[in-house]
């Protein structure tokens, strides 16, 4: 393993990094992968600290985190809310800098992007994005290398995001599409269609000459040929109070078998970066049996590669802290 560029950087959003950087994550993810399963560790992170910081509720990328750390040799150290109160009586920088003279590496998931932003100039060590209101780029690394081990390529790989088309993890999709080349639809209702300017500005320093990012309310258009449909939750984590609207919106968007047999291919795979809405087995679906935005039937069916999906976002962390931190 050679010295990487990767060495000391952060992961704010998939924007902070080259194309040969990203296919160097899942280069690296889908080795370690293959080695864990071998039952073989690379402790090339021992002795190294890891803070893991949540502003927000989180089950994957927590469960990924620490286990990818303590695989790789390092101690992760988990913060919640209430352990760490921005602005109430400690400034973000001043944390940040607390935290970078302690640990190697640190995690965090919160709202607005600009924290996460001030905290990584502050901090001095690597920071990754866990998800913010704008960006998801961790499972975004993940979504990749599943596309990857499925269809053996991502340029010119047409998938097809159906749902909230401005949400973190749709914003984060066009991100890799204009860097590596995919050819991303986003299914939503117009209300829920990203900014034209931000696409258009992907697009313009796409990386790839096969990157193509298509915003639809056309199924037909969307579907035809696609390889992967890849489904969110209609509300996000901090707007529950627009529920009824965004049902409203997205109900006749529903992933059904019918809507996937709108690809016309039979190898069409179904992607969910979870949690899913899929059955009525929680409190949520119970009081809102509207809010499902796939069938079970497709959820739980041969296509589906959502377990598979979310294992790797395990892989691809470890990846990125290997990376960052020792290079
Ligand atoms: N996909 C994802 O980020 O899941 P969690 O919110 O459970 O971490
Ligand atoms: N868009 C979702 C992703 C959850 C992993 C949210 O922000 O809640």
């Amino acid at each position: 393993m050679g010295y990487s560029t990767l060495k000391g950087r952060n992961l704010l959003s998939l924007r902070d990094v080259g194309a040969d950087e990203i296919t160097e994550l899942l280069d690296r993810a889908a080795d370690t992968k293959e080695r864990a399963a071998h039952g073989e560790r690379v402790p090339v992170l021992a002795g190294r600290n890891i803070a893991l910081i949540f502003l927000k509720p989180s089950c994957r990328t927590r469960i990924s985190f620490v286990v990818a750390a303590t695989q790789s040799g390092a101690h992760p150290e988990l913060f919640g809310r209430e352990d760490i109160r921005f602005g109430v009586k400690e400034s973000v920088r001043d944390i940040a800098r607390v935290f970078g003279r302690v640990f190697d590496g640190v995690m965090f998931r919160g709202f607005e992007h600009a924290t996460i932003a001030e905290f990584a100039r502050h901090a001095g060590v690597p920071v990754w994005n866990g998800l913010c209101d704008s960006y998801h780029p961790t499972q975004v690394l993940a979504d990749l290398l599943t596309l990857r081990e499925n269809f053996g390529r991502l340029e010119g790989l047409p998938v097809t995001y159906v749902g909230d088309g401005r949400n973190n993890v749709a914003y984060t999709l066009a991100i890799a599409a204009a860097k590596l080349g995919l050819d991303l639809r986003v299914l939503a209702p117009e209300p829920l269609h990203p900014n034209p300017g931000s696409i258009a500005e992907l697009l313009a320093e796409a990386e790839s000459p096969h990157a193509a990012i298509t915003v639809t309310a056309s199924p037909d258009r969307a579907l035809a040929d696609s390889a992967a449909v890849y489904g969110d939750v209609w509300v996000s984590m901090g707007e529950e109070a627009h529920t009824r609207e965004r049902v409203d919106l997205l109900r006749d968007l529903k992933v059904t078998p019918d809507l996937m047999a709108g690809t016309g291919r039979a190898d069409t795979i179904y992607l969910h970066c979870l949690p899913a809405f899929h059955d009525l087995d929680t409190e949520t679906a119970r009081a809102h049996p509207d809010i499902l935005e796939v069938d079970d039937e497709v959820f739980e069916g041969p296509r589906s590669r959502v377990f598979e999906q979310s294992e790797n976002r395990m892989h691809t962390a470890k990846a990125l802290m290997q990376l960052t931190i020792a290079g």
